[in-house]
């Protein structure tokens, strides 16, 4: 199994049940999330950034919040339009992005 470089953890704010509910899903963590995703496969980075959804983190009013590992670096307020910077500073760059940090 090939280790990646960085692991991201997504809260889309599932619940044991299954169903999605809850504030990083209403602020559009799904969308936020495809976008990741859509960078990864436009910048050839599978298999060195992970991504994953999650459950709440809870610290929802801070939401969206991404985690990424292995730093433990946690972002929150993250929008769809901070997601090239994440990839340009941090995953390609190797500085995480200071102001999305909580
Ligand atoms: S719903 Fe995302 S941190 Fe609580």
């Amino acid at each position: 199994m090939v280790q990646p470089k960085y692991h991201v953890f997504i809260c889309t704010s599932c619940t044991i049940t299954g169903q999605q509910r809850g504030f990083c899903y209403n602020k559009g963590s799904v969308p936020l999330l495809q976008k990741f995703m859509e960078e990864i496969t436009d910048r050839d980075l599978s298999g060195e950034v992970v991504v994953n959804n999650t459950g709440c983190f809870g610290i929802c009013e801070k939401g969206p919040i991404v985690v990424v590992y292995p730093e433990g670096v946690w972002y929150g307020n993250v929008s769809e339009e901070d997601v090239e910077r994440i990839f340009d500073e941090h995953f390609e760059g190797g500085a995480p992005v200071k102001d999305l940090m909580i």
